[in-house]
């Protein structure tokens, strides 16, 4: 199997802030990644510079087979699929959800002059059905929901077919109904061999999708654990990187955590 993602000692440094601590990192095909850990621990900026957004400060990013750095970034984006809350924010508000994803296609988040071919369309129609969103297609992309904004969104992020699919916070600001169904997508996405590698950053141990088959926990920029889920959430690993004693329960596929008192 070929490596997705081989980061070796990446460091982030930002106004004399350490963001990202000599990360290592291996993600291979087929492989389902959470990334895990507090608030400010790093994780979006990780995310960033696996999507080729953002460059290492020191280390090696490698990237589909490319190193970061030495190739041409707008080659090696359309073979990322990336949803996150900052690109989001780019998409104008009289967006057209068929346009949100469509879109995709050029790396572009509003449509502007550029021709789109029928099979485009044909595919943007199809990953909208597929996300349950079709009959949204002509609606405002700011008038949806904030559940259907997030199926929009991962919909975009795979109408370029990518290799590597990354997810910053899907299920933010979603209500129980809307997280459960995402996570029941998401699992079932997972559990596709035709889907592509997958990176889902979280910091809720209930929004990992069943099927989820790697973690690497993150604290204050450095690793806690990496590797097969079931050997990284352990409640010794969990409780360090979130600096609070957990009980941690693994029942039918689910993850969740509570402060032990
Ligand atoms: N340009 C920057 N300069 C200084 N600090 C930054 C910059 N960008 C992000 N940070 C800080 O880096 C830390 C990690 O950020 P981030 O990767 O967004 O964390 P997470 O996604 O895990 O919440 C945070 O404390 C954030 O405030
Ligand atoms: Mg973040």
């Amino acid at each position: 199997m070929s490596d997705v993602l081989e980061f070796a000692a990446v460091s982030v440094v930002r106004g004399g802030k350490t963001l990202l601590d000599a990360v290592d990192w291996q993600v291979k095909e087929g492989e389902r990644w959470v990334i895990m850990g507090p608030n400010g621990a790093g994780k979006t900026t990780l995310l960033q510079i696996a999507g080729g957004r953002m460059h290492p400060t020191r280390g090696v990013a490698g990237i589909l087979e490319e190193v970061l750095g030495t190739v041409d970034v707008f080659e090696l984006r359309p073979r990322i699929g990336l949803a996150s809350a900052a690109l989001a924010n780019q998409i104008p508000e009289h967006e057209t959800v068929l346009n949100v994803v469509l879109t995709a296609s050029y790396g572009m988040t509003g449509r502007w002059r550029e021709k789109y071919e029928k099979l485009d369309e044909r595919r943007a129609f199809r990953l909208l059905h597929d996300w349950g969103m079709s009959t949204f297609m002509n609606r405002n992309f700011a008038s949806l929901s904030e559940g259907e904004r997030k199926r929009v969104q991962i919909a975009r992020a795979l109408m370029t077919d990518p290799e590597l699919l990354l997810l910053d916070e899907p299920a933010a600001g979603l209500d129980l109904a809307g997280r459960e169904d995402l996570v029941a997508r998401l699992s079932e996405l997972a559990a596709d061999e035709e889907a592509p590698a997958m990176v889902l950053v979280t910091h809720h141990l209930e929004e990992v999708p069943p099927g989820f088959t790697h973690a690497l926990l993150l604290r204050d920029g450095g690793v806690v654990a990496s590797g097969p889920i079931e050997e990284v959430f352990t409640e010794e690993n969990l409780s360090t990187a979130f600096d609070v004693p957990l009980n941690v329960q693994h029942d039918g596929g689910r993850w969740s955590a509570t402060a032990r008192r």
